[in-house]
């Protein structure tokens, strides 16, 4: 499949779509807490995505995924399946929202450091969520995939830390994942060149020590190989005439978002 360019018409329905997966994010924070398990925070998104949203959580049955958020504790680096665990204070939690709504995909996720956590982990939520501001930093018509990627690899190994390679961001629209693969590291001036209507997500995976991941007996879940900690954050984007578009933005976010 190739990378398509949006119409009008979807650009409007992705920008429904991501602010209703933006909105499942500014639902759930108050959740997030000591005591809650990951299932139930699944649940408590799903219901609202149906019933509030009238839209349709994309991850379930997505390729047999079992539920309608992923949800990643600590060393799990990605695509955590919710379960009954409940979590703790110092547990550092990726949540990762997808919804459909008149067939056109919006994908986000953050970070949340439960019931306040280590200078460590903050140090490793908060670079991460700098790094894909960074990398949207870059998105814009006449740059290159190359520029994004780089941008982020530079900037987090500045900070010690190390990027996944396995997962990367990816084209979004009528389909979950489409063209182009949005790599998280690379070289400038290599790859896509940008163009407006082009729509993908950006979303770097940090880890705290090696960058090596492996994937648990379920065939899902991705760990970190040294049990590191890991942190994800993620955002869609539409190439726009001046630059981009964030259509996944939250209304915690305006530090980050001056100029978009
Ligand atoms: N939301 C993830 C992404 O950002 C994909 C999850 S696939 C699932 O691309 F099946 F695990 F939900
Ligand atoms: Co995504
Ligand atoms: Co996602």
């Amino acid at each position: 499949m190739s990378v398509t360019i949006k119409t009008a018409q979807e650009i409007e329905k992705m920008r429904v779509a991501g602010h209703l997966a933006a909105e499942v994010l500014e639902m759930i924070e108050p959740y997030v807490k000591p005591g809650i398990t990951t299932a139930e925070l699944d649940q408590i998104c799903h219901d609202y995505i149906v019933h509030q949203q009238q839209a349709i959580p994309a991850p379930l049955n997505y390729r047999g995924f079992p539920k309608s958020i992923c949800s990643s504790v600590n060393q799990v680096v990605c695509h955590g399946i919710p379960n009954e665990k409940r979590l703790k204070k110092g547990d550092l939690i990726n949540l990762d929202i997808t919804v459909i709504k008149d067939g056109y995909h919006g994908d986000t996720s953050q970070m949340f450091l439960v019931g306040g956590g280590s200078v460590l982990a903050k140090r490793l939520m908060d670079i991460t969520q700098q790094a894909l501001w960074i990398g949207i930093q870059q998105a814009k018509p006449g740059a290159q995939l190359g520029d994004i990627g780089h941008a982020i690899q530079d900037f987090v190994e500045q900070h010690n830390y190390s990027v996944v390679r396995e997962y990367c961001g990816h084209g979004i629209g009528k389909e979950f994942h489409e063209d182009p693969q949005v790599l998280h590291y690379g070289s400038p001036g290599t790859g896509l060149v940008l163009q407006p209507g082009m729509c993908f997500t950006i979303e770097p995976m940090v880890n705290s020590g090696k960058r090596h991941v492996k994937l648990r007996p379920d065939g899902w879940t991705v760990v970190t190989r040294d049990r590191s900690l890991s942190a994800q954050f993620e955002h869609t984007l539409l190439i726009t005439p001046e630059g981009c578009e964030v259509l996944t933005l939250r209304q915690n976010e305006t530090q980050f978002a001056s100029g978009h």
